[in-house]
């Protein structure tokens, strides 16, 4: 395994590929409204990305061994889509929730993040899955710092979603990332505190935790890429790309729109 550990320069260079990630999430968020299609979100999301922000959509054309290039430039994920969904002439309707992940290359630096969104007026089991899938990611940034180890980042989530009766994918986790999408170390959204790879200040992963309703069984759906929930549970995620500082954490795809940090956040000491 090799962690790559970013110099300041890197860093800088990643906060702004982070900082357009989060951007494009904040450009969409009006326009996911009942009737859209996943398509028309990922022609809005491609457009801004290659001419407005002159970046590179990272998924689109991802292949990783074992897969089908990603005919996309986005993946949307509905209702008991864990992941990986890919943008069809699906309409979203009033009552879905769907994840959007965005994963931006600028000048060679990736940014990932995703969020959910709740289309009309959604049912108060499905929101509150979403504001508590949200909350497990921070539960989650907040335990990241130089001393910590991965473990007590996938203990702290783990224990958040099962404690409100839901439960963790543990097929897919959180990555390093930097001059590539996927690198080492993979960070686990579940396990053991004071376990696995110590964290240095350098170091930026991806927190990403998959939180479903129901069982935490998966199955892939049959296009080469969605996941989905064996049972047909709803299925939430959220994502940040995290650098370790000297003293604790800095969120790297943040913007302007990007939704309120938890209030248990804030009355956590970082800096
Ligand atoms: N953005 C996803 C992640 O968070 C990866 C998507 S791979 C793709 O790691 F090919 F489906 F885009
Ligand atoms: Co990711
Ligand atoms: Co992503």
């Amino acid at each position: 395994m090799t962690i790559t550990i970013k110099t300041a320069a890197d860093i800088e260079g990643m906060r702004i590929a982070g900082r357009l990630a989060s951007e494009v999430l904040d450009y969409l968020t009006p326009h996911i409204v009942p009737g859209i299609t996943t398509d028309a979100i990922d022609k809005l999301a491609h457009d801004y990305m290659v001419e407005v922000q002159q970046c590179i959509p990272a998924p689109l054309n991802y292949a990783p061994p074992g897969y089908a290039p990603f005919p996309k430039s986005i993946c949307t994920s509905i209702n008991q889509q864990i992941c990986h969904g890919i943008p069809s002439d699906r309409q979203l309707k009033n009552g879905d929730i769907v994840n959007v992940d965005i994963t931006t290359i600028k000048d060679g630096w990736h940014g990932d993040t995703s969020r959910m969104f709740v289309v009309g007026e959604g049912s108060i089991a499905a929101k509150r899955l979403c504001q508590m899938t949200y909350d497990a990611m921070w539960r989650g940034i907040v335990k990241v710092k130089p001393g910590a180890r991965l473990g007590d980042i996938g203990h702290s989530i783990q224990t958040f979603a099962e404690n409100n009766g839901f439960s963790v994918v543990r097929e897919f986790c959180g990555h390093g990332i930097g001059r590539k999408f996927h690198e080492d170390p993979q960070v686990l959204h579940y396990g053991r505190p004071d376990t696995l790879e110590l964290l240095v200040p350098g170091m930026v992963f991806t927190i990403e935790p998959m939180v479903n309703a129901g069982r935490r069984e998966i199955r892939e759906a049959g296009d080469g890429w969605t996941i989905v929930t064996r049972d047909r549970s709803l299925s939430a995620q959220w994502e940040h790309t995290v650098l370790v500082t000297e003293t604790g954490y800095e969120v790297l795809t943040v913007s302007a729109g990007s939704p309120a940090i938890p209030q248990f956040v804030r009355e956590t000491a970082t800096a």
